[in-house]
């Protein structure tokens, strides 16, 4: 491991104001947790494995994604949008961990966002030449409820936006154990990841993990 490149456990809480209804909550998860979580998501992936989905416009993404949930996120020539059966393995998505799930929901509280129900969890698999493209996240039908994300291993450059795509961004730093919460007037500005740090992660070694929850609709 590359100490340089991580906090060392005892550093502090912090939180970083990115909108009105928006913030960064450094260090909010907690080693034990995502220890734990790690463990879930290697469960998860033994049956939804990772895969470089195809965009609607044909370009293989540099990221690896699977999910869990009610729903899970899927992307290939017919368009971007939510599947209860992920078309891989033609099994339901896994159910979200509760210990994911619980602290979603304690992660948007701190944003005012006291009914966070998440159907869905994106699971996105970074290596160091990983990018994903400024967008906002809009397949959601729901779009009252937040955006909770969540970022493991490697650190990675964060790019916040605007409403606009031309807006001007403001750079941030997401490291292992921070989690992002953005929703109500915040909730379609555009944001990207532009760079993964090199190096390796104690735990994940040369890989970031990033998980976002979203309601996607209401479950029945
Ligand atoms: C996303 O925008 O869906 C992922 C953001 C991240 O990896 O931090
Ligand atoms: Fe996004």
């Amino acid at each position: 491991m590359i100490d340089d490149l991580f906090r060392s456990p005892q550093t502090r809480r912090m939180i970083f104001k990115l909108g009105d209804n928006a913030l960064v909550l450094q260090n909010f998860l907690a080693e034990k947790q995502t220890q734990a979580m790690i463990k879930d998501i290697i469960n998860i992936i033994n049956i939804v494995p990772f895969r470089y989905m195809f965009t609607p416009s044909g370009h293989q993404m540099s990221v690896a994604m699977t999910s869990c949930g009610d729903f899970g996120w899927i992307t290939d020539n017919k368009g971007y949008r939510y599947t209860r059966v992920d078309p891989l393995t033609n099994t339901s998505w896994p159910k979200i961990p509760s210990s994911f799930y619980r602290l979603a929901c304690q992660a948007a509280e701190h944003v005012g966002f006291i009914n966070f129900k998440p159907n869905a969890c994106l699971i996105n698999e970074y290596t160091e030449t990983s990018k994903m493209s400024l967008h906002q996240d809009k397949d959601e039908k729901n779009l009252n409820a937040p955006i909770v994300s969540f970022s493991l291993g490697l650190p990675a450059l964060f790019l916040w936006g605007g409403l606009n795509k031309s807006d001007k961004v403001v750079k941030v730093r997401l490291q292992h154990g921070d989690v992002v919460v953005w929703g109500g007037v915040d909730r379609l500005r555009f944001h990207s990841i532009a760079s993964i740090a090199s190096g390796s992660h104690s735990e994940l070694g040369r890989k970031r993990i990033n998980l976002t929850f979203r309601q996607v609709q209401r479950s029945f």
